[in-house]
């Protein structure tokens, strides 16, 4: 996925988000603007991105352009567009706001007015024409609210604003272009004052329009720029301002449209349902044989020390001895690699603290649409302020596994995980350029982001190492033998590529439904506000996550193998496995793209995405399945 073309998921308040987002309140984050009639209201145009195509509504792109890319010869702003300062995040997800020169005047409606003239020669037309083809969007922003069009939806019947418009379209089978936008405003007179105007709405419906003479005068047909010789196009605008009884507080409500919210609700309650009755049956069996097993150990434990001089009892007790009791001297034994498997914990638990912390935030409002690309920005700061728990974490994981080359694991813990990112997202950045997309992340954000890693997230990252080799040594409730033991040739559903199956499925199963309306979301410009069920997916994929991993922890270390570390990592990290391969599928169904660079994109951005899914599960998998072994080995008595 390209994160440049993300319509970045933003956040909700109360409880009452879970069930629809038209109940939505804000914190403060972006103060009201007032205007009297007759003021100026800024409309500022940000990217031109691929949404569904107009012939088969698929996706057939994924880059985007700056609006004043050169061959889309849009009208400039007299003198030259000028750039509003953006934030980390909405640079980051793709944000390329500029200035524009569309006149705005508070309650002032204008029918037509004339902007300029552009010549499209053949190479521009071709090129538009394919743009109009792919389903490209403009993006405009007025008094921060984006333009969009208004939708009706079929199955819920409620009307609302989808962020963005076509630039142009398919009609009877020819292309046609966009020339003519009206800008329908709508405002809301605060406490009745007709001085006191506030910008609650934005539309626009883009026409074409053939003008015989000057713009706004006689049209004669529709636009179609031709591929063959020099098109000319008179470019034009109306603005109509309405009346709204929508206060400001609540202007964000018909862009946050929750596409249909039964079948959200009916998915996440059958999962949960689902999911809920599983864990408790798993765990519920867990524990009755863990107390059988544990009774029976101790018991035998018990007629070991009373009859020391009866053999024949020891030897019936020797005998009854098996399942996870019999492995306990090798059980915490540090596993292979512990210095990978430490870092990846390390890196593991940052990305988990730092989705729950942003998803909640998101929950409470803090994060609202309004302040453009807030949830990105808290996503990098919190990753970076984390990045001491991230130490911590890794060393004192290091040094539990009794590992020796602690510089080599201070230095790989902030390196390891985000340099992987880093370099994917470099790379595939390397490919928009070259396309001259705007979705590229511009070279100073680069070096931003390169100076906030090492000059911030790499020293608190040093400090929380520091803490972590300082704390003491975790010690495990049993010795371990020297000699380790032989591990028994296991069934062939224990074996690694099986329970990674059996494992990774059921959490993936409780994010599913999210993960596909997150998709469509990034994909088809729609703003995705729905942090409720993002929040119980969240906690019901951990819950799940933790829950199997832990019973395939238990059947693993009752078959005498007890290399549970890092098939617990990688099993219940295999979720990531199939997030990916979600991701494929949905690619199969909604997006066709021609085309390398596309595909490179596409495959690079779901591929770093499951990356992160891929430590942060197996993690979660991994700290689960720790807790339960060194529960259960300290509450047996070994000698
Ligand atoms: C402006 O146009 C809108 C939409 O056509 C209309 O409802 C409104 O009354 C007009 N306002 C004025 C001041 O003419």
């Amino acid at each position: 996925m390209k994160a440049s073309n993300f319509a970045v998921p933003r956040a909700l308040l109360s409880l009452l988000a879970f069930s629809s987002s038209a109940t939505a309140f804000y914190l403060p984050g972006v103060a009201p603007t007032s205007y009297k009639p007759g003021d100026s209201v800024p409309l500022y145009v940000n990217n031109v991105k691929p949404v569904a195509a107009p012939g088969d509504s698929l996706i057939h792109s994924v880059t985007s352009y700056d609006y004043y890319y050169a061959p889309f010869h849009y009208c400039r702003p007299e003198g030259q567009p000028k750039r509003i300062a953006e934030s980390l995040g909405s640079i980051l997800f793709g944000d390329r706001i500029l200035t524009s020169p569309f006149e705005l005047d508070m309650a002032k409606n204008e029918t037509c007015k004339s902007l300029c003239t552009s010549e499209y020669e053949r190479s521009a037309a071709a090129w538009v024409n394919r743009r109009i083809a792919q389903g490209y969007n403009l993006n405009w922003i007025v008094d921060g609210l984006p333009a969009g069009q208004e939708f009706r939806d079929p199955i819920t019947d409620t009307k609302f604003y989808s962020p963005g418009f076509l630039m142009g379209n398919l009609q009877d089978g020819q292309l046609v272009f966009y020339n003519h936008y009206d800008i329908i405003i709508d405002y809301h007179e605060v406490n009745g004052n007709p001085n006191e105007l506030r910008v609650v709405g934005a539309r626009v419906n883009p026409s074409s329009r053939k003008y015989s003479g000057d713009a706004c005068g006689d049209v004669t047909g529709t636009i179609h720029l031709d591929e063959k010789s020099i098109s000319t196009v008179k470019f034009s605008y109306g603005v109509y301002w309405k009346k709204s009884n929508t206060a400001w507080a609540t202007r964000w409500d018909k862009y946050l449209h929750v596409f249909d919210p039964k079948i959200q609700w009916f998915f996440l309650v059958n999962t949960a349902v689902i999911d809920v009755f599983l864990v408790l049956t798993v765990t519920s069996i867990l524990f009755r044989a863990l107390k059988k097993d544990i009774a029976r150990y101790n018991r035998l434990d018990q007629i070991n020390l009373d009859d020391l001089s009866s053999t024949s009892v020891l030897d019936e007790g020797v005998q009854e001895d098996s399942g996870w009791k019999l492995v306990h001297g090798d059980v915490f034994r540090s596993p292979s690699h512990p210095l990978v498997l430490s870092v990846m914990l390390g890196s593991g638990v940052q990305l988990f603290v730092m989705f729950g912390f942003t998803i909640v935030l998101a929950l409470m409002g803090f994060l609202s649409p309004s302040n453009r690309g807030s949830l990105g920005t808290i996503t990098i700061l919190s990753y970076t302020i984390l990045s001491t728990l991230g130490g911590y974490t890794s060393a004192r994981v290091y040094k539990s596994m009794g590992g020796e080359k602690w510089k080599t694991n201070i230095l790989f813990t902030p390196l390891l995980v985000p340099g992987v990112v880093f370099s994917v997202f470099f790379v595939l950045n390397l490919f928009l350029w070259a396309k001259q997309s705007s979705g590229a992340v511009p070279f100073t954000t680069m070096l931003v982001i390169v100076g906030i890693w090492f000059v911030i997230s790499v020293p608190l990252s040093f400090a929380g190492s520091w803490l972590g080799f300082k704390a003491s040594m975790i010690q495990s409730p049993v010795k371990t033998n020297q000699i380790p033991r032989q591990i028994p040739f296991a069934p062939s559903y224990l074996r690694l590529l099986p329970t990674m199956l059996e494992v990774g499925i059921l959490p993936f199963l409780a994010i599913l439904v999210e993960l596909y309306f997150i998709l469509t979301s990034f994909w088809f410009n729609k703003i995705y506000y729905m942090f409720g069920f993002l929040f119980l997916c969240y906690t019901l994929m951990i819950v799940t996550s933790a829950a199997v991993t832990v019973l395939m922890v238990y059947h693993l270390l009752c078959a005498e193998n007890y290399n549970w570390q890092w098939r617990a990592f990688l099993s219940s990290g295999m979720t990531a496995g199939y997030v990916f391969l979600t991701m494929l599928v949905y690619w199969l169904y909604n997006i066709k793209l021609g085309g390398l660079a596309g595909s490179v994109l596409y495959l690079g951005y779901s591929a770093l995405i499951s990356f992160l899914i891929f430590i942060l599960t197996g993690s979660v998998g991994y700290f689960a399945s720790w807790w339960f072994v060194r529960k259960i080995y300290s509450s047996i008595k070994v000698d």
